[in-house]
């Protein structure tokens, strides 16, 4: 898949068949986290790949699905929940965000390409989950990112500054994803 089909066609999954992921696909998932740009090229970002039925079911428990939609896109565990989650840590004290905005961005597009699909979780009980990881004082995580096989089929669609933004699910339950066009969002000077 080239990278313009990527861009254009991934959409965030909260879907997951119940396959599990191979440690070599997950690596290539890695590889594009691991290019991309960087601040100062500091490369401060590590990633943990929990896989362990328990590991992952007990991180499940501490994310928060697709609040808009509710209860639409919230998986459930042994139907349609995600087997693997990325970590993506720092180490503390640290400014990591934008960096793990872009490795993340990266690993979605190598995901979608390898017929893949993911969702970025921001919203889990932080705390619980470094305890759970049992990330030492220095280390914190910044994201999840639940990696799979999609089971839904999501769709975006241009819009105006004066339509919602909101996605939704129609009622055939296809989850749409409106995104502003480049005219309603660019000045040209
Ligand atoms: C920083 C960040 C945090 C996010 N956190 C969550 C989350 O906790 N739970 C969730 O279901 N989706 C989360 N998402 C996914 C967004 O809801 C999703 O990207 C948005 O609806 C647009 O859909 P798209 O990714 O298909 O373009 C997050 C996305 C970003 C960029």
């Amino acid at each position: 898949m080239d990278v313009v089909k990527a861009i254009k066609s991934r959409r965030t999954i909260r879907r997951f068949k119940q396959l599990q992921v191979d440690k070599d696909t997950l690596s290539k998932i890695i590889d594009a986290g691991r290019l991309a740009s960087s601040a100062a090229n500091t490369q401060p970002l590590r990633y943990i790949v929990a896989q362990e039925q328990l590991l992952v079911e007990q991180l499940f428990e501490l994310t928060h699905w697709a609040a808009r939609v509710k209860p639409g896109r919230n998986p459930v565990k042994g139907i349609s929940a995600p087997l693997t989650f990325i970590v993506i840590v720092q180490k503390s004290g640290g400014n990591a965000l934008a960096d793990a905005g872009a490795a993340i961005q990266n690993m979605q597009l190598m995901a979608c390409a390898l017929e893949l699909g993911c969702c970025w979780i921001g919203a889990y009980d932080h705390k619980e989950a470094d305890k759970l990881l049992e990330l030492d004082e220095h280390t914190e995580s910044l994201y999840l990112l639940a990696v799979g096989y999609p089971n839904e089929s999501p769709v975006s669609e241009d819009i105006s500054l004066e339509d919602d933004q909101a996605y939704y699910l129609d009622g055939k339950d296809v989850l749409h994803v409106p995104k502003y066009s480049v005219n309603a969002i660019t000045q040209w000077r």
